[in-house]
């Protein structure tokens, strides 16, 4: 089955002059705003691992701020590929979850592992728009036969996805089953061990949950 590039190619038959400029102006436009989207990002990475309870959660968010910063290098690495000036454009999408996980951050208390569970989903909820927008200008510039920014592009693409699954991990690992033990008001009890999916308890590894 052709790829949706290869579709997008096909129905527009791929040389026609007027759609080529108009997907152009697309590509850029969509290339600003999440360059937009990647440098709020790097922002809210930071606020998220401040507001982590556990030492997990908190490097998953700084770990990802610091590739986060390379990702805003390499969209402008992509600009100067197809020699055009770096810009940030806009992107509600992006101001919207940001403000979700700060409501997020108000609405648990400081040093629960509900407030971690509501950062992973935060958290997941930013990295799969990312996804999108990667996808999206990965296939537009492959599209108009950008080959070196298809190459970022797809590089900071499996990035994201390889965020998004260790946040997943995270959660499955542990903060969810144990949030759901807070709200039975036992995290006093077994304090520094965890709860796995089966209900059973482990040592926590660092023993640094705050409970
Ligand atoms: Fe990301």
């Amino acid at each position: 089955m052709a790829t949706f590039g290869e579709r997008i190619a096909n129905f527009f038959g791929g040389n026609d002059t007027q759609t080529q400029e108009g997907l152009k102006n697309l590509f850029i436009t969509e290339l600003k705003d999440i360059y937009y989207a990647e440098k709020q990002a790097v922002d809210a990475l930071g606020e998220q691992a401040d507001a982590s309870t556990t030492n997990e959660v908190r490097n998953a968010f700084l770990q990802h701020q610091e590739e986060t910063r390379n990702q805003v290098a390499r969209l402008e690495q992509v600009f100067s590929s197809i020699g055009v000036d770096v810009e940030e454009g806009s992107c509600d999408a992006i101001d919207g979850l940001i403000d979700d996980a700060q409501r997020s951050v108000s609405n648990t208390d400081s040093g629960s592992l509900t407030r971690d569970a509501g950062l992973i989903i935060a958290g997941q909820k930013i990295e799969h728009h990312e996804i999108a927008a990667y996808g999206s200008v990965a296939t537009l510039a492959r599209v108009l036969g950008y080959q070196q920014a298809v190459g970022l592009l797809e590089q900071t693409l499996a990035e994201e996805k390889n965020a998004d699954k260790k946040l997943t991990t995270l959660a499955e690992s542990f903060v969810n089953s144990r949030a759901a033990g807070e709200s039975d008001d036992d995290s006093n009890q077994d304090a520094g061990s965890m709860v796995n999916p089966d209900g059973t308890r482990y040592d926590h590894p660092t023993g640094n949950v705050i409970g």
